[in-house]
């Protein structure tokens, strides 16, 4: 008899990343989302360094090639036009970096991510360093422009949690008068009722056309757009990356110009998004000074950020969270009656967010919390799969498949090594 050879999670992950791999850059999954994602490919690049050390460096280098000539790093590259993905090149019109992209960022993660990789060979992230720095102050120039130590969004994508119910309020102001009739092609792949709404949609695309009519002149657009949120996740992890591009300058010996005072406003600023009705740090709308109402988990990256004075507090948290779902930490509060266990960012579970948070609760000593994060992480995955999310309260797959972020969370947080914790086992 033939021996039979068992695949491992570590093996299915590894061929989730070279199936998804298209010549020197990585896509999320193919059909939903075809084209190089910004930080979906830093996390990759994570995955990739358990195994291929080389391959990882060529990620964040195929990502820093499409940055604009103003530090801009676009949250998607497009090298081709694909029709499986809505709204694509024409729609974008972004012309204004060297190759073709959207016309918004995603949440700065890379200086982290580089660093993590310079610990085992330095020399490769010098030809970084000054990007990162471009980008850095990019934010601080175009998304605080008032110098309020917060970072502000200008459409719900550039936080990365795109559908979060705290948009919804600051969306309302957008008119979607002219956006017109258009065909999405997510839900041809993906199930309504887990995928952002047709008002949502509306919303999304009339921001990229008042974008596209400004030929991406970030200042106007921050002046002029009617969405501008500060957003409590792009915060924390450009704070995060600022303090480990400080260190990256310190190791190459290549101090970078400016950085300590950027970090000590980001720490002052982060005070302003405490909702204390909320008792966590939450989303504020800077055309109306109005916070978001309800918890989610972008306030947890506080510990990620180095900001741990409300420790306790967000503690507590997660414990209430916790008292709601089988699985943690769902990207929004379970007690809300807005919350939704399979709709994208209205409620599940992603695998890239939980090692964040981790990463900040084991900064501070809060080691079980971690340690659970950790194996609540295994157990969806090797329950359901390497999709794109997860339901907390039954730990459902959701959707995508093969997603290359999720294979590399798994890698990179050796999610092997977590054994049996297999819920559902009979
Ligand atoms: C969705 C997610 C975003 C991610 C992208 C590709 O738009 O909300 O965070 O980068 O998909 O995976």
């Amino acid at each position: 008899m033939d021996d039979i050879v068992l695949q491992t999670h570590d093996d299915m992950a590894r061929e989730i990343l070279r199936d998804n791999d298209r010549g020197g850059h990585t896509i999320p999954t193919s059909g939903l989302y075809p084209y190089q994602w910004n930080w979906d490919s830093v996390f990759v690049s994570l995955g990739l360094a358990e195994f291929d050390m080389n391959r990882a460096w060529r990620e964040l280098a195929t990502l820093f090639e499409a940055q604009w000539p103003d530090g801009m790093l676009p949250h998607i590259v497009f090298r081709e036009d694909n029709p499986s993905y809505f709204p694509g090149p024409p729609v974008w019109q972004a012309d204004n970096g060297p190759l073709s992209s959207s016309g918004i960022t995603q949440p700065p993660v890379a200086a982290s991510a580089i660093v993590d990789l310079a610990r085992r060979d330095p020399e490769r992230a010098r030809p970084f360093l000054r990007k990162l720095d471009a980008w850095h102050r990019w934010f601080h120039e175009a998304r605080d422009p008032d110098g309020l130590g917060v970072i502000a969004i200008t459409h719900p994508w550039e936080s990365g949690r795109d559908n979060l119910p705290d948009w919804d309020a600051p969306g309302a102001a957008i008119n979607v008068a002219g956006v017109g009739d258009y065909n999405r092609r997510d839900t041809d792949m993906v199930v309504a009722d887990m995928r952002p709404g047709k008002e949502d949609y509306d919303r999304y695309l009339a921001l990229v056309r008042f974008g596209a009519k400004r030929k991406w002149n970030q200042k106007i657009i921050s002046a002029e757009s009617p969405f501008f949120v500060a957003d409590p996740g792009t915060t924390a992890i450009l704070l995060r990356s600022e303090r480990d591009l400080a260190s990256l300058g310190r190791l190459l010996d290549e101090p970078v110009c400016g950085v300590e005072d950027r970090i000590a406003r980001l720490e002052s600023g982060f005070d302003r998004f405490w909702n204390p009705e909320v008792e966590n740090y939450c989303a504020y709308d800077l055309r109306t000074g109005k916070h978001a109402a309800e918890a989610t988990s972008a306030g947890f990256l506080a510990l990620y950020a180095g900001v741990t004075k409300k420790t306790g507090e967000l503690v507590r948290q997660l414990e209430e969270f916790d008292r709601s779902v089988e699985f943690m930490v769902p990207s929004f509060d379970p007690h809300s009656p807005l919350f939704d266990h399979r709709r994208y960012w209205r409620g599940p579970v992603w695998a890239h967010v939980n090692f964040m948070i981790a990463r900040g609760l084991s900064d501070v000593g809060e080691v079980a919390w971690a340690n659970r994060l950790r194996s609540d992480t295994a157990a969806l995955i090797r329950n359901a799969g390497f999709t794109e999310y997860f339901s907390p309260l039954s730990g459902e797959g959701c959707g995508g498949g093969n997603f290359s972020w999720t294979a590399a969370v798994w890698l990179a947080w050796k999610l092997g090594e977590v054994e049996g914790f297999d819920r559902w086992a009979k």
